[in-house]
């Protein structure tokens, strides 16, 4: 039998599917929430202080107020208690139970709170990190706050889930112009001439914590890099493509709707990245707990 997830909900530790919440919570009703996933590598927490930051001014602008410091007390705990060595952490605020009612309800209900560890077997893109990842382009459909980490995430589910359906591993969201702005659940980068792309922060991308880390990076490496969104007609010309994300860390794309990016397989610039990211959690394992 495999062993229940460890979950803390509003401070109670307690099994995950024991975990009960009200049909009246605005998560449940309307998707008025946060969220963030982080990494768990040696039972430490991956760049745990820009996840905390990104959900205070997530939870800023939704208008949520919640005890974030508190909240990042009961992760280290549920973590500590877990076991779990490697995995990931999952966190969500919702605005709390109150009568159905489009506006913030009158006294502000409590925030829901809900934290849980999930252990990881292996690398759940340990193939496509070797062969490459297909993926597939979609019309990006979603709202005009993707920076907002919020659990409103219907689009990114449906484009995923057309992803899957074509064989591919993600699938990227391209605006009107033909811009390809994120994947459903990634950041993207282009490499052309051994410089690397990637789209400028915005309202309509979220600030991914590990496109953050790669582009320091790369600015360590001495690559260059260029804040401009890949164009879906430019994706012929390119060298190499590649994701990055908490769970799919750097993540090489040969081909996308089908068609080969440069040679078609994964190329040297993001090979290196992908080294010198994990040179980085092996510094962290290394060092101090923090
Ligand atoms: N998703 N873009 C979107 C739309 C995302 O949902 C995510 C992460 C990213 C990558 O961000 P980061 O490097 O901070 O993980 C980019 C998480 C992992 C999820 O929803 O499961």
């Amino acid at each position: 039998m495999t062993q229940p997830l460890l979950a803390n909900w509003n401070g109670v530790e307690q099994p995950l599917d024991e975990v009960r919440v009200s049909v009246l919570d605005r998560g449940f009703l309307f998707g008025d929430g946060g969220y963030e996933v982080l990494r768990i590598y040696g039972g430490r927490l991956f760049l745990l202080d820009e996840h905390m930051q990104r959900l205070v001014r997530s939870l800023d602008k939704l208008r949520i107020a919640a005890d974030v410091p508190r909240i990042e007390r009961r992760l280290r705990e549920t973590l500590a208690h877990s076991g779990v060595v490697e995995g990931m952490a999952y966190l969500q605020v919702t605005r709390g139970e109150a009568p159905r009612m489009h506006r913030f309800p009158p006294g502000n209900p409590h925030p829901n709170e809900l934290i849980y560890i999930a252990p990881l077997a292996g690398d759940p893109y340990g193939d496509a990190r070797e062969t490459g990842a297909a993926v597939l382009t979609t019309p990006d459909v979603r709202w005009g706050r993707c920076d907002i980490k919020s659990i409103n995430l219907l689009a990114n589910c449906l484009a995923a889930q057309a992803a899957a359906e074509a064989g591919c591993q993600e699938a990227l969201l391209v605006a009107e112009d033909g811009a390809i702005v994120e994947g459903s659940h990634t950041s993207v980068f282009g490499v052309k001439d051994g410089a690397i792309w990637t789209t400028p922060l915005g309202p309509h991308i979220l600030p991914g914590i590990t496109r953050g880390l790669v582009l320091r990076l790369a600015a360590r490496a001495g690559i260059s890099v260029v804040e401009k969104s890949l164009h879906t007609r430019e994706l012929g010309e390119i060298d190499e493509l590649f994701l990055t994300g908490t769970t799919s860390e750097v993540l090489p794309v040969t081909t996308v709707d089908g068609r080969p990016i440069g040679n078609g397989r994964p190329g040297p610039v993001t090979r290196r990245l992908a080294e010198t990211y994990r040179q980085v959690v092996d510094e962290m394992l290394a060092g101090p707990a923090s």
